[in-house]
């Protein structure tokens, strides 16, 4: 198979070589943020499940560390890490203590621990395996239960873990004084989008911007075989050391991420700040992801809040200041108070691929503003990314950005935002083979891969339907080290 590095994110981590998903066991501890995930060491498709791990000082450049925690009789499976200050758990101060689902080759899944006492370099898994066997309704262990994810509750001074019963739509909520021994505290079920399965949960109790208060968000990921795409959703709500109760309807219904490639996200435990990433992708068609030597990218780092709306309290997601502030970016435009209409939008040709894109426009006239990216005169390949004024939509159509990876995968993905006293902002990160786009100040965002062919490195601006005016424009691109 030839290999395809020109499709290789330059700030994205992705693996040397071989097949990633779900990012595991996010965690900062002691000036290096470490990524775990999901990888298989020997081939370029998902199997023989493994811990993957890197670290990196700055969220942009990733040492890759030999694998973290190997396959033996079952596979390793999604979890979390947490750092153990007091060393609660007998395995040493400020051990790392992993917590991942063991998953029997598909018959049967528990979950399991695994220790380091050197900054996550070799780990010991736990004698005492399974931590939590799988529930028994009607004496018969249930098949699917996965995916924990922990974190130290002071209030109620002690570690709480969520999980879930995937095809019950469960997520369940296990309290422990020493992250060995667990007792069940509460179920949160059937709740949200409920047409697929639920995997990879997580509970983080975030500031509402502008406010003194917190709330309580409880994420999870669905996703499934039929066409359909969920991605991520999440609940707003409050945690009292017992029980997550949901602040809206049970039928409310609130997505992460309106593009089809993010997927399992889970927050960085012990981090300064609250912060996540997710894997680029979907299940939907990950096998006919066309990169080689190494398949799977995470998305940039992100940081989230919440912001109390007419609607009530929602996510914001904004991109972490380490990538905004990279050594690598290079400024190459920056322009203010310029008239676009149609398509004499200003065009850049830039080789290189990989560049941020920061722009506000006041619509005035025009009813769809936004930029096309990715553009390859020779193919007509391009990417855009707009504003629709009359649907209210922040989009991205990548129906014509390249390779056709599946029969689904052209599409035009959409997230409702609003303009802001006529005006919206893009911030748009461009890296090879994905777009993410946050809308306004965070309120939507888009995640979507694309496979130009050739030699795809323009941009331009556009509007539709009238003009429009850039009040500002500044982008930068990547140079590498
Ligand atoms: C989510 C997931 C998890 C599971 C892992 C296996 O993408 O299906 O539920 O732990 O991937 O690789």
């Amino acid at each position: 198979q030839a290999s395809t590095e020109q499709w290789r994110p330059n700030f994205h981590f992705s693996p040397a070589k071989n097949w990633t998903n779900d990012p595991n066991g996010l965690v900062y501890h002691e000036g290096e943020w470490h990524i775990f995930y999901q990888y298989n060491p020997f081939e370029n498709k998902w199997g023989h499940m493994s811990w993957g791990h890197a670290v990196s000082k700055d969220l942009v450049n990733w040492e890759h560390l030999p694998v973290a925690i190997p396959e033996d009789s079952v596979w390793i499976f999604s979890g979390g890490v947490v750092i153990d200050k007091n060393n609660t758990s007998g395995f040493g101060a400020n051990s790392m203590v992993a917590i991942y689902t063991a998953d029997y080759h598909g018959k049967k899944e528990n979950q399991h621990l695994a220790y380091s006492t050197d900054k996550g370099r070799t780990w010991t898994k736990y004698k005492g395996n399974p931590i939590i066997p799988a529930p028994m309704p009607g004496g018969k262990a249930m098949k699917d239960f996965r995916d924990p994810n922990m974190f130290w509750h002071e209030p109620s001074k002690q570690w709480v873990m969520v999980v879930v019963l995937p095809l019950e739509f469960k997520a369940q909520f296990y309290g422990s004084k020493n992250l060995t021994n667990w007792t069940l505290l509460s179920e949160f079920s059937k709740q949200g989008d409920l047409r697929k399965m639920w995997e990879c949960p997580s509970l983080i109790e975030l500031p509402i911007e502008g406010e003194q208060g917190t709330r309580w968000v409880l994420m999870l990921s669905s996703n499934g075989p039929h066409q359909d795409f969920i991605g991520m959703q999440y609940f707003v709500g409050t945690f009292d050391g017992k029980t997550f109760t949901n602040d809206n309807p049970a039928d409310t219904k609130l997505y992460v991420d309106y593009g089809k490639d993010f997927y399992a996200a889970i927050p960085f435990y012990n981090a300064p700040k609250k912060s996540m990433l997710g894997w680029m992708a979907s299940w939907n068609y990950t096998d006919a992801l066309p990169t080689f030597p190494w398949k799977g990218q995470m998305s940039i780092p992100r940081e989230i809040s919440l912001k109390r709306t007419k609607e009530g309290v929602r996510l914001l997601q904004k991109p972490a200041e380490e990538v905004l502030k990279a050594k690598n970016w290079r400024g190459l435009v920056q322009m203010e108070e310029m008239g676009i209409e149609e398509d004499n939008g200003m065009m850049w040709q830039n080789q290189a691929g990989s560049y941020m894109i920061d722009v506000e426009f006041e619509l005035n006239g025009a009813r769809e503003v936004g930029v096309k990216v990715m553009k390859n005169p020779t193919n007509n390949q391009e990417t855009l990314i707009g504003y629709q004024k009359d649907s209210e939509q922040l989009y991205i159509n990548r129906i014509n950005s390249g390779k056709v990876i599946a029969p689904n995968f052209a599409s035009m993905d959409a997230s409702p935002m609003k303009e802001e006293r006529g005006t919206v902002r893009l911030l748009v990160f461009v890296d090879q083979s994905s777009i993410e786009v946050f809308g306004n100040e965070g309120e939507a965002v888009i995640t979507s891969l694309i496979f130009p062919e050739g030699n795809s490195g323009n941009w331009q601006l556009f509007s539709r339907g009238g003009r429009a005016k850039v009040t500002k424009l500044k982008v930068w691109e990547w140079q590498k080290d």
